[in-house]
């Protein structure tokens, strides 16, 4: 071969190579179809550097380099593409699989009710199916709504036995039970009353598995003329047996508040033994539940009622102490420690 015909086939080389437009290969095969073409065994580069071995070393020198140049320049573009291509394949590739139908779907999280919301709920629902309305008020109280209107005067051992918060500097307090709202309810309404009033009290108590410095409570009050203890004892059968079942046996045993007279606190059978005695119902067979009793003259007295006309009956019920019942559970500091796992447990449907 001549250097002319050499020379000549390198420019056909090099205008074919600008025609296949490696850049714009549209897929992988495309660009290996190319590759093949020039680079080849057979391939039309491949042979153009072979056939330097035809021209004089002189020659050789002189175009080798030009042919290796065009080469190099061939391989670059080739791979460039290569990688440009791949890339490409990947992405359609990932976008591809971000919608697999045949994945089990993410269950979203639901929030819910806290227990002791719904085991409020459910209590004041109860009560309102009997009759009752629903009564609000302050967490911060006076003496008098918290204790001398409730019969219970300054020297009074009560007072001592309720740990109550008082405010710095002010003659003020947390109220340490709901029972202040039967007051300010009997203050802002003429009889006959019948109301359930449910909120937060406040107490020094230690902290353990049953005390909580802070708790739930739902007061009751009824007020009508001729209302005795026989009422009381039926509107709370009702509502325990609507809460708990109609199984529910109940037993009341005589007590003390000064608010009422006569007093008592009412059980439940355990639910946690067969009424043989376990560590829940302290070996007893059965679980105090709630504090009652026909309210003191006196109480009616201090907030002008008559108390020869009106008579009337009260309750307070624990919330936790319910909600520890209906669900088992046996420390009521679960409660309030907020951990998911523990509040994940309660489904608002179970109640
Ligand atoms: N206030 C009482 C307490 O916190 C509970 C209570 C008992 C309320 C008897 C009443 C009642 O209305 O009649 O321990």
């Amino acid at each position: 071969m001549t250097r002319a015909d050499w020379e000549k086939s390198y420019a056909r080389t090099e205008s074919a190579l600008g025609q296949a437009k490696i850049e714009a290969a549209p897929d992988l095969p495309r660009l290996e179809e190319v590759r093949v073409r020039f680079t080849g065994r057979k391939g039309e580069l491949t042979e153009l550097l072979k056939s330097l071995k035809d021209l004089s070393i002189e020659d050789r020198r002189e175009l080798g380099p030009k042919a290796q140049g065009l080469k190099a320049s061939f391989d670059a573009a080739v791979a460039a593409r290569k990688t440009a291509l791949e890339d490409q394949g990947d992405a359609v590739s990932l976008s591809d699989d971000a919608i697999d139908l045949t994945l089990p779907s993410l269950r979203a999280p639901r929030g819910r009710l806290h227990p002791l919301t719904t085991t409020l709920h459910e209590i004041a629902r109860i009560f309102q199916l009997m009759g009752y309305s629903w009564a609000e008020g302050p967490h911060v109280e006076d003496e008098r709504h918290n204790f001398t209107a409730l019969n219970i005067p300054e020297d009074h051992p009560a007072r001592d036995s309720h740990d109550t918060f008082y405010l710095r500097d002010l003659p003020l307090l947390l109220r340490t039970h709901t029972s202040t709202v039967q007051i300010r309810t009997m203050e802002s309404q003429r009889p006959p009353l019948r109301v359930v009033c449910p909120g937060r009290v406040f107490r020094h108590e230690q902290l353990d598995a049953t005390h909580s410095a802070v708790f739930l409570q739902v007061e009751g009050l009824v007020v009508d003329e001729g209302v005795g203890l026989a009422d009381l004892k039926g509107h709370l059968q009702t509502f325990l047996q609507k809460l708990l079942g109609a199984a529910t046996k109940t037993r009341f045993r005589p007590s003390y508040f000064p608010f009422t007279e006569p007093s008592t606190e009412v059980d439940v059978k355990c639910f946690f033994c067969p009424g043989t005695g376990c560590p829940s119902c302290k070996r007893t067979g059965w679980i105090e539940i709630l504090g009652a009793g026909v309210v003191n003259p006196a109480v009616l007295k201090s907030v002008g009622y008559d108390e020869r006309k009106w008579s009337g009956f009260a309750f307070g019920i624990g919330v936790e102490r319910v909600a520890m019942l209906l669900h088992g559970v046996r420390d009521l500091r679960d409660f309030y420690t907020n951990d998911i796992r523990f509040l994940k447990q309660f489904d608002e449907s179970l109640l």
